[in-house]
């Protein structure tokens, strides 16, 4: 245990050693069983003579706080526990932005069928593939020198094949240099608006909507507007004439599911030229698709160059990797590298490094198609048991993507309580909770009131065999409502 002590002057050197080593082992830095140096290594670091420190030691073994053991050395005693801790009073408190963000999905406590939204199957993960590349690139020869940082917009291999990747599969125009490699697409989003918005900005985001992502923003001092949804998407005609950016999820609206059709992608791309705003399109999940013909990317529509693409690797790997990407127009280049560099100077050399080559060796295509089959059945199953079993409650919203399904109670909003009109998602949410069985309810991410009332099914968590009798425990709560 490399244990910190200073010495101060050339008096009671015994004294200044026995009461560092004692204050350590009381606030609990120094824990039961911690091995102190030996005398004679101690004394040679301190440049004091060894009996100097056999008297301490000597004296804190008499307290009871150390014990020697013949030929294996001195340890701590007992621990003493932890008083140490930031003091407890204090006049500083966070910004009222703070009150009401939680972190989500949060904790599985208690979940035996787990259909939360915005978890991928974490059991798919190709670890054995993982861990070869890891252990490649973890070699002097595979990583920059020594001293030598890396570029705060990503390790050029990785840009390089993330740009080819998106290119291939969803047709977004992006070359090396026009990738930022961030922390999840949480990061892109906290970039973008450091970069292009002014704290009291309006963004429009929808409703209901991605909660981190409005959350971010309000943190940084933007003014968010919710902006309803429908069948197509975005309603473009309700959109706040003072909006500075608009955040969307087209490929597979968050949560609801539906894409937005191409019609309002191009109402959404010319009102935005009109007004000169910036366009943030979160396209998350659509790796996995199951049917129908995926509608281009407004980044690949955009004529314009206002459209920041973001992306992520937390569904297609794992979100514990924290990667994620945004796509920049040039002009955006060297402001979008130096906010990466303020925010917290770049990802990961390694992780990067072997997500490069995941994806050059082409595993990352094979690993989408493997988990996309899996995904298929379950979106399948789960669309079958609610038209079969949940037809006379809930309507399902078309969806040919991603890692979730919704539906909606027919009456679309909810007053509050059941038995008094329209059903309480959330109350349906907690009963199933009491379950075992664990999903979201649609108001969860309204930003407006009166929220629409439904329930999100995310297949990712959740085992395919436990699905069937997932789904039936809860068409029991809905029946005892
Ligand atoms: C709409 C949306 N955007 C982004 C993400 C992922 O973000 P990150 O890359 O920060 O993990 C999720 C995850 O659930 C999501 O639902």
């Amino acid at each position: 245990m490399e244990v910190h002590i200073s010495l101060a002057g050339r008096r009671d050197l015994s004294g200044q050693i026995y009461r560092q080593l004692r204050s350590a082992v009381r606030d609990g830095r120094l824990r039961t069983g911690d091995a102190l140096p030996p005398t004679r290594e101690l004394a040679r670091r301190l440049e004091i003579s060894r009996n100097t420190v056999a008297v301490a030691y000597d004296r804190l073994a008499a307290e009871g706080f150390l014990r020697s053991r013949v030929g294996a050395g001195t340890f701590v005693q007992e621990a003493w526990p932890a008083s140490r801790g930031a003091p407890a009073a204090s006049p500083l408190r966070p910004r009222p932005v703070w009150d009401g963000v939680e972190v989500w999905p949060g904790p599985a406590a208690g979940l035996t069928w787990d259909f939360r939204a915005g978890l991928p199957d974490v059991r798919l993960f190709p670890y054995e593939s993982w861990r070869r590349l890891m252990s490649a690139v973890l070699r002097p020869s595979a990583l920059p020198g020594p001293g030598a940082a890396g570029d705060p917009a990503g390790l050029p291999a990785l840009r390089a094949a993330i740009a080819r990747h998106i290119g291939v599969s969803r047709s977004v125009r992006a070359g090396p240099g026009d990738v930022v490699v961030t922390a999840g697409i949480q990061q892109a989003l906290d970039l973008i608006g450091r970069v292009l918005l002014e704290p009291g900005s309006v963004v429009a985001v929808e409703d209901p909507g991605y909660p981190p992502a409005r959350m971010l923003f309000r943190s940084l001092g933007m003014r968010v507007r919710g902006v309803p949804v429908d069948a197509e998407g975005l309603r473009v005609d309700a959109l706040p004439v003072d909006a500075r950016a608009v955040y969307v999820t087209p490929s597979h609206q968050f949560p609801l599911g539906m894409p937005m059709s191409l019609p309002r992608r191009t109402a959404l791309l010319d009102w935005a030229r009109r007004r000169d705003v910036v366009i943030i399109e979160d396209d998350y999940d659509t790796e996995y698709r199951y049917g129908g013909r995926p509608v281009e990317p407004l980044q690949s529509l955009d004529g314009d160059g206002r459209v920041l693409y973001v992306g992520t690797f937390s569904k297609i790997m794992r979100p514990a990797l924290r990667l994620g990407f945004l796509v920049a127009p040039p002009a955006l280049h060297e402001a979008f590298r130096l906010a990466r560099y303020v925010s917290s100077w770049h990802a990961d050399l390694p992780v990067q490094a072997a997500l490069a080559r995941f994806i050059d060796e082409g595993l990352l295509a094979r690993h989408i198609r493997a988990s996309r089959r899996r995904y298929q059945t379950r979106h399948e199953r789960i669309g079958e048991l609610l038209a079969r079993d949940f037809a006379d409650r809930l309507a399902i919203v078309p969806s040919a993507a991603g890692l979730h399904l919704s539906a909606t109670f027919p009456d679309g909003t909810h007053a509050g309580r059941p038995g008094e009109g329209p059903v309480d998602d959330a109350e349906v949410a907690r009963r199933a909770l009491a379950e075992g069985v664990g999903l979201f309810p649609l108001s969860k991410f309204a930003v407006t009131e009166p929220p629409m009332s439904g329930l999100v099914f995310g297949y990712g968590a959740v085992r395919p065999a436990e699905i069937d009798e997932g789904l039936r425990r809860l068409r029991g709560v809905l029946d005892a409502l």
